[in-house]
């Protein structure tokens, strides 16, 4: 959400600076710009598009300058226009800053500085805080404790950066609630929003926390509290090598099919993760009053198909709330655990509520992709997924990986609570170390059958996804999967609420996919088929998604897909794999953006 990238030098930093925006490009696509000082001056140049078509109308590449900022937006505040784009200059054009977050008093902040004379540009809350520092640094003329005073007057989440005329050889950058990190490398200096804004220059790391400002410069860095201005003393930290942005998508035409892909080997390392992390958790579970699964979008979903694992193998109602709405309804406290499952582990719903958990006592961990990032510091328990860089905004691999990581912990608690003889916990992880071929097959046959009917799939602008039990939980990603790619209308529900209202859309225009549970599931099974009779009798087109030979084709389904017969353990994980190659081919049909939905950003750090 919002890309910040700031580096100094002692040669021209816009190259490293061109490299970061692109790296970040993922986190917002709107518009994007870059601030430098040369001769004295900031040169601006910004516009509204993605980065590579921004870099073409503005020749970002003819800026130099030894200090600079870049900034790729997700608009929050304002419309997409070249005005709202950052990095934003206050009056005497001697301030450039850029900012990711929301500045909820932005208004009264604005309204006062226009009394002073201020004049604004922009639509956004942002350019208020670089026109609050002008008029700060009017009084004292000293740019730190301007900045600071006015970092005192802002309320809401930010991470900001702020270059100045008045001195060339400094940038100063602040952090409260949106994520901001200082790479320390080759006699430069980096400001980033993740490590994507410097990985190729370094991985030596410091990392700035909530309430905390910077002063830096090519010789070391000055980290205070905001509130107080006390020094903060801290460490370098070397980053591991892996997690980061590469930006290569090697023969595949997207991303997102290289990222599905990918999902063999991302298991495999989901299950190579070593032991001693799945059974500390699976301890923490067993031995905690009240646990919680917590994430948000497909990460939440991730947590409704644990959810059922937890339940089934390990007979352990373990509930999952979607992260926005965890502090609302989660009682924690003391001897409670909350499990958070996060691809970046930036997302603000659920930093917020791990944080509420955690100020209330409770022990607090997290199954998160992205080693450098605010969960995997915060929290008590990291499990750390090793499924490489997700460039794709739409989770797909990841997704897989944290499913794998979670089954396991419930494996675990199983053991643990003698809910699963040793027998049995041999034969299901004989059946999770199949499921890298299982899915290599799948990935490499199911676009013969995805990909032309594809064509017609696009054509129906109403779609709802069912399924009964964990399949439930398959639909609601199936079809967060499928509209966000398509932009086509996709509602997931379980089979048996849909005949409680959603039904009365059911037409001959409206199209349901299905995902049908393995057969030895037979109550599943017969109440997933009773599902579809219903669709099939009020005129509904069926997408039976089955397994091969359960007899379920004979009676029921318009179009089909078919997948290999595997156990009811892996089934879930092959149906997910298979709806987000569904979700491709009909977004790829409907020429979509596939990679950068619109209104999309692949970590979310506002609320
Ligand atoms: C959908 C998708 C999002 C994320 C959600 C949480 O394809 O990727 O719904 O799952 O924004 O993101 P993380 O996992 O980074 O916390």
């Amino acid at each position: 959400m919002c890309g910040i990238c700031g580096v100094i030098g002692k040669t021209n930093v816009v190259p490293q600076l061109l490299t970061g925006l692109r790296n970040l490009e993922y986190r917002g696509y709107d518009s994007c710009g870059v601030a430098v000082i040369a001769d004295g001056t900031i040169h601006l140049r910004k516009n509204v598009g993605a980065v590579e078509e921004v870099e073409q109308k503005e020749q970002f590449q003819e800026l130099e300058g030894f200090i600079g900022l870049a900034h790729t937006r997700w608009a929050t505040h304002g419309g997409v226009t070249r005005a709202n784009a950052h990095p934003h200059l206050s009056c005497s054009g001697d301030f450039a800053l850029v900012h990711n977050g929301i500045i909820d008093n932005y208004r009264p902040i604005k309204a006062w500085l226009k009394e002073r004379g201020h004049q604004f540009l922009s639509q956004t809350d942002t350019e208020v805080i670089v026109h609050l520092i002008e008029e700060y640094f009017r009084e004292s003329g000293e740019i730190e404790p301007a900045f600071r005073k006015a970092l005192a007057r802002l309320e809401g989440s930010f991470a900001l950066a702020l270059i100045s005329t008045h001195d060339p050889h400094t940038l100063f950058c602040a952090r409260q609630e949106s994520p901001l990190i200082i790479g320390v490398g080759n006699g430069n200096m980096y400001l980033g929003s993740d490590m994507n804004a410097f990985v190729e220059y370094t991985r030596e790391v410091i990392c700035l926390e909530d309430g905390e400002y910077a002063v830096v410069r090519r010789d070391g860095v000055t980290i205070r509290q905001m509130q107080t201005g006390k020094r903060v003393v801290r460490a370098c930290e070397q980053m591991p090598d892996e997690g980061y942005t590469i930006n290569d998508k090697g023969k595949y035409q997207h991303f997102m099919l290289k990222e599905i892909a990918e999902e063999p080997e991302v298991v495999q390392k989901a299950l190579e993760i070593e032991d001693e992390a799945i059974i500390r958790l699976a301890r923490t579970v067993a031995q905690s009053a009240h646990v919680y699964l917590t994430g948000i979008g497909t990460a939440f979903y991730v947590t409704l198909i644990a959810q059922h694992y937890f339940a089934r193998l390990a007979d352990r109602y373990i509930p999952a709330l979607s992260s926005d709405e965890f502090p609302f309804l989660a009682q924690v406290g003391r001897g409670s655990t909350v499990i958070a499952v996060s691809q970046s582990g930036e997302t603000i719903d659920t930093l917020r509520a791990l944080r509420y958990a955690k100020e209330r006592g409770a022990t607090t961990a997290a199954v998160v992709n992205v080693p450098s990032s605010s969960m995997v510091r915060e929290v008590d328990q990291a499990i750390l997924q090793g499924a490489g860089p997700e460039i794709c905004v739409l989770s797909t691999k990841s997704t897989v990986s944290q499913v794998i990581i979670l089954l396991r912990v419930a494996l675990e608690l199983a053991v643990l609570e003698g809910k699963l003889e040793a027998r049995m916990k041999e034969q299901y992880e004989q059946e999770l170390a199949s499921l890298p071929a299982l899915l290599t097959d799948l990935i490499a046959s199911l676009p013969a059958q995805v990909r032309v009917p594809a064509y017609e799939y696009a054509k129906v602008h109403n779609w709802f996804f069912i399924g009964r039990g964990v399949y439930s939980a398959v639909a609601l990603e199936s079809a967060l999967k499928f509209k966000e790619s398509s932009y086509l209308h996709a509602e997931g529900m379980s089979g048996g609420f849909l005949k409680h209202g959603t039904i009365a859309l059911i037409d001959e225009t409206t199209s349901t996919a299905a995902f049908v549970p393995p057969p030895e599931e037979k109550e599943l099974f017969a109440l997933t088929l009773s599902s579809i009779q219903e669709i099939k009798a009020r005129g509904g087109f069926v997408l039976g998604i089955h397994q091969e030979g359960d007899g379920s084709e004979e009676k029921f389904f318009d179009a089909e897909i078919v997948l290999p017969a595997v156990s009811p353990l892996v089934a879930p994980v092959v149906a997910l794999t298979a709806g987000q190659i569904l979700a491709y081919y009909t977004a790829l049909a409907l020429g979509r953006s596939i990679d950068k939905p619109r209104a999309l950003a692949k970590s979310v750090t506002v609320t």
